[in-house]
C-alpha cells in the first residue's frame, strides 16, 4: 500500500522536541511519509542542528532559512515561502503544526488557504495573556485546525468553552515529554560535573528569554542583579538564550562578576535535561521547562504572572513567582530550606502521545 504524504512543520528549538516523537511514530507505523519542513527561525547551531542531530530528526526537505525579524516580517516570509512550496510540489494530505511559536501560526494560516488540514500538537493551551505573542499564534491556530490534540486537561476546557466541536478535541498527552522519557538514558549518562563545572544537587538552573522579562531593561537588570547575589548561596548556570544575550549587550548591563554565577551558551538537548535533571531548583520563563522539571521532579519557580499549563502547577514542581524581586527571593528561599511542593504525575503523560496520535491521523487522513 502506498504512503500518504503529510508535512510536518519546525521552527525553533522547542518545536524540534515535539516534532521527534511524531517523526518517529510515523516511521515505526509506515502508512505516511512525512515531509520535514523547517522554517529557519531559529537558525543558530545550538538552536537548531544540534537538536535535529540528537533528537534523530530526519533532514528536512526544506528549509525556508527565514532568520529573525519582527514577527510579521517572519510570518510573511514563512507564509510565503510554505504556499511557493505547497503550490510547486506534491499537496500533503494534511500538515502537522507543533506548540505555539510564529512558525505554527504562519505554516497553519498556509496550509488552510490552500485547503490542507491541519492537525494541531498542544492545543488548547491558553494564558490568557493577549501581551505574549504565544497565546495569539495559539488561538489563531486552534480556530482554523480541523484536529486539536491536546496534553493538558485544561486545554479541553478551554477549547469547549470557544466553541470547538468535541469531535475536534483529542486529549493525547504531551510529546515533549515522550522525548523526555525515550532520552533518560542518555540523559543519565551525562557528568554535570564535566559539562557544566557544578556538583549534582548543589546548583540552580536558569533560563530566560520571555519578552516580559527580557525586553523591559529595568525588569532585565533586577533579576540578573537579583541573580548575582543569589549565587553566593548557591552556585547558578545560567544558559543564555540568545534573545537575552541580545538585549544584555543592547541594553549594556553588565554582569556581576561572581564565582558562582556561570553563564553558558544554550545546551543541547539532552546536556540541557541532565543539568535541570541534577539542579536543586530551576528558574526558568520557558514553558517546556515547567513541564520537564515537573515530570523530573525538580522545583520550578516560574518567572511569569500566568502559565498555559496550569496543570504544571497543580500536579506539578511549577509554582508562578512572577519577576519581583522580593517573590523570587522568598520562593529561593522556601527551596532552600526543603520546603517545595512534591510533584505527581501528570494524566496521559506517559511517553505514549505521539503514538495515540498516530494511530488517530491514520484513521482520518490515510
Ligand atoms: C521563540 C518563540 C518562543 C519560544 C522560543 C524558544 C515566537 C513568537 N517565540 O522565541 O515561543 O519559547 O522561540 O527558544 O515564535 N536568535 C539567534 N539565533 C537563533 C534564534 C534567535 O540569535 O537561532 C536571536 C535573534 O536575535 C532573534 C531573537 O533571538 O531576533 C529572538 O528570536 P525569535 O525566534 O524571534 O524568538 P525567540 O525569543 O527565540
Amino acid at each position: 500500500m502506498s504512503k500518504t504524504l503529510i508535512d510536518g512543520i519546525v521552527g525553533t528549538r522547542p518545536n524540534m522536541m515535539k516534532m521527534a516523537p511524531l517523526c518517529k511514530a510515523i516511521e515505526q507505523d509506515g502508512s505516511f511519509e512525512l515531509r520535514l519542513i523547517h522554517t529557519g527561525q531559529h537558525y543558530d547551531e545550538n538552536m537548531s542542528d544540534v537538536f535535529l542531530r540528537q533528537l534523530g530528526l530526519p533532514a528536512p526537505a526544506a528549509n525556508f532559512m527565514v532568520g529573525s525579524g519582527s514577527h510579521a516580517a517572519q510570518t510573511a516570509k514563512i507564509m510565503t515561502a510554505y504556499e511557493q512550496l505547497l503550490q510547486n510540489g506534491p499537496k500533503p494530505k494534511g500538515t502537522i503544526v507543533v506548540g505555539d511559536v510564529t512558525s505554527t501560526m504562519a505554516c497553519s494560516l498556509t496550509a488552510v488557504k490552500m485547503g490542507i488540514p491541519i492537525a494541531h500538537v498542544e492545543a488548547g493551551l491558553r494564558s490568557f495573556d493577549r501581551e505574549m505573542p504565544e497565546e495569539i499564534n495559539r488561538i489563531v491556530t486552534d480556530s482554523i485546525s480541523d484536529i486539536l490534540f491536546v496534553t493538558d486537561p485544561d486545554g479541553v476546557i478551554n477549547l469547549a468553552r470557544e466553541g470547538h466541536a468535541a469531535e475536534k478535541i483529542k486529549f493525547v498527552g504531551n510529546v515533549m515529554i515522550d522525548t523526555l522519557m525515550a532520552s533518560m538514558p542518555l540523559i543519565k549518562g551525562i557528568d554535570v560535573a564535566e559539562l557544566a563545572g557544578v556538583e549534582a544537587g548543589k546548583y540552580a538552573y536558569v533560563s530566560l528569554h520571555r519578552p516580559s522579562n527580557v525586553d523591559n531593561p529595568e525588569t532585565l537588570r533586577s533579576i540578573i542583579s537579583l541573580l548575582g547575589e543569589l549565587s553566593d548561596e548557591l552556585p547558578i548556570v545560567f544558559a543564555i538564550h540568545p534573545r537575552t544575550r541580545q538585549r544584555l549587550d543592547d541594553f549594556a548591563i553588565t554582569v556581576p562578576q561572581k564565582p558562582g554565577l556561570k553563564f553558558t551558551a544554550p545546551f543541547g538537548y539532552h546536556e540541557n535535561m541532565a543539568v535541570i535533571r541534577s539542579a536543586r531548583m530551576v528558574l526558568s520563563d520557558s514553558g517546556g521547562i515547567q513541564e520537564e522539571s515537573s515530570v523530573l521532579g525538580v522545583p520550578c519557580l516560574t518567572l511569569r504572572f500566568n502559565t498555559e499549563r496550569p496543570c504544571t502547577v497543580e500536579y506539578g514542581s511549577s509554582e508562578l513567582v512572577g519577576n519581583d524581586t522580593e517573590k523570587i527571593r522568598e520562593a529561593w528561599g522556601r527551596v532552600m530550606a526543603g520546603n517545595w511542593k512534591k510533584s505527581s504525575s501528570i494524566p496521559l503523560w506517559d511517553g505514549n502521545a505521539s503514538q495515540r496520535i498516530i494511530d488517530f491521523l491514520k484513521r482520518v487522513w490515510k
